[in-house]
């Protein structure tokens, strides 16, 4: 089936950590915006008007491959040009993956102002189906009380030259505090989190009760068991949780924002927010009790519920580095191999769609787009260096990959002789995955998916300051089998950007 929606991105204000009230960016006039929520197999179309008076917008889907329609993947300079103040632009696409994923503007900058939700694909087929009796959609967030734009201006400066994240002033959880989570005795939900987050990550736990983890960004794992999970901004994680059949007292939900991710930890800052499991709504609602220590889940040992192996015999490998240094202006930037990414005026996709032959050679897309240039069904092998005391959620766009190594904290530079190097042989797959401070990591997928995808870091102060690298997976291909829609060519022209009509393959 078909579902629509018909977005209005205008302003509004909210008040949701109950502190602060602010301007906020909603969607037909309400925030927070609503959850798109679909089955397997549906199209979706969005009909978006863009209507705030003074910032350009875009939506991107976050963890859908766009598989034959990367033109709507949506980041602004890569697969489409921005959406003007009063432009429209309409996504329309199919969805073929169940699970749990998320939508957010990619203008840089943009969604921790509020424009992000979640976006839930049910599978009323999927291997875990009718082991459960409800699902149930928690989602996590940072929160600030200032505007992205002011904030921005601050960390990107010279009087910030260490780069120093602006720290968020709460945490929300399905934004707000103090989510109230009715359960019934002896049953068994699903439950999906989705990490909306700017910046932090969070851990996560229910106190009574453990949680049996089936599946990570969209792929089906294996039930395994878990106390507490680490979910980085961006990650999404849905787990079993089967319920007592006591129902004498009610439970704390807790997500903790990990503290670790910043420079200093302004006093009074809460980094809890408390949901509850409620049994019986006449009984107390606890506090979380003191954890002193964080002890939480580690993906690296799920195994994917097809049990796929490791992609084998890479046919294209290269490797990132990360690096924060300061530029002539005295701002701290971010960099993959010494390049701090800077959109271009042309989406990159529209380049390569008039490049001909050329298409293959990553020069043309130009330096600052960090362009890397696979051929169809490459096994590509990304070595990522952290060569940053920091931690990162990496993402790619259009694509799960395999985690087929990860090293610990301070490990330095991966090197593959390293006895100590061993990879999974049934790697996990997901599409969000944090790197270790000091560390490396070795992942890998295949090019099965024509189209322009980022790499990127999901902190979104850190894709502002560049550290960001460009896919450009295929390009023949996207040549001979795709053209770009009319409406989103109106956007370019609308703003006398100079894309042509013959972006469109004929
Ligand atoms: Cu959540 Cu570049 O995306």
């Amino acid at each position: 089936k078909t579902v629509t929606y018909n977005f209005n991105v205008t302003y509004t204000d909210a008040n949701p950590d109950g502190q602060f009230s602010r301007k906020v960016i909603g969607i037909n006039g309400q925030w927070p915006i609503p959850t798109i929520d679909i089955e397997k197999g549906d199209r979706v179309i969005v009909n978006l008007v863009n209507s705030l008076p003074d910032a350009e917008t875009s939506l991107h889907f976050h963890g859908l491959f766009q598989n034959g329609t990367t033109y709507m993947d949506g980041p602004a300079g890569v697969t489409q040009c921005p959406v003007g103040p009063g432009q429209t632009i309409t996504y329309n696409f199919t969805v073929n993956q169940p699970g749990t994923y998320w939508y957010h503007s990619h203008v840089k900058g943009q969604y921790p102002d509020g424009i992000r939700a979640p976006f839930i694909v049910r599978d009323p087929k999927g291997p875990y189906a009718g082991k459960y009796d409800e699902e149930v959609v928690i989602s996590l967030s940072d929160w600030y009380h200032d505007e992205n734009p002011a904030l921005f201006s601050k960390f990107l400066s010279v009087g910030n030259p260490t780069g120093a994240e602006p720290v968020p002033d709460s945490a929300l959880m399905n934004d707000t505090q103090g989510l109230p989570f009715n359960v019934l005795p002896g049953k068994t939900y699903m439950v999906r989190v989705v990490n909306m987050a700017a910046f932090a990550a969070q851990y996560f736990w229910i106190e009574g009760h453990s949680m049996r983890i089936i599946e990570v960004d969209g792929e089906y794992t294996e039930e395994a068991e878990a106390e507490m999970i680490y979910i980085t901004a961006a990650q999404r994680y849905s787990f079993l949780l089967t319920t007592k059949n006591d129902t004498s007292q009610n439970y704390a939900i807790v997500g903790s924002m990990d503290e670790d991710l910043f420079d200093a930890v302004p006093d009074g800052l809460n980094p809890n927010v408390t949901g509850h499991l409620i049994y019986d709504s006449s009984k107390p609602l606890p506090d979380p009790e003191f954890v002193d220590e964080f002890d939480p889940f580690d993906d690296y040992t799920l195994v994917p519920f097809d049990g796929e192996d490791i992609w084998e015999n890479p046919t294209y490998s290269f490797s990132l580095e990360v690096l924060m240094d300061n530029l002539g202006d005295g701002a701290n930037y971010a960099f993959f191999n010494g390049i701090t990414y800077t959109p271009p005026k042309v989406p990159t996709l529209y380049s390569a769609l008039n490049a001909g032959n050329l298409s293959l050679t990553p020069e043309i897309y130009g330096r600052d787009t960090n362009p890397h240039v696979f051929k169809h069904n490459d096994v590509v092998e990304l070595v990522v260096n952290n060569n940053d005391p920091g931690k990162h959620p990496f993402h790619l766009h259009g694509h799960t990959f395999q985690l087929v190594y990860r090293s610990d904290d301070d490990a330095g530079l991966y090197n593959v002789s390293d006895p100590s190097v061993t990879f999974s042989q049934k790697p996990m797959r997901r599409d969000t995955v944090l790197i270790n401070p000091g560390g490396n990591m070795v992942l890998r997928f295949r090019a099965d998916n024509p189209g322009v995808w980022l790499f990127h870091c999901h902190i979104e102060w850190h894709i502002q300051s560049g550290l960001v690298a460009t896919f450009i997976e295929a390009p023949d291909v996207i040549q001979k089998t795709m053209k770009i829609p009319a409406d989103h060519l109106e956007v370019c022209a609308g703003q006398n950007l100079p894309v042509t009509g013959n972006a469109a393959a004929n």
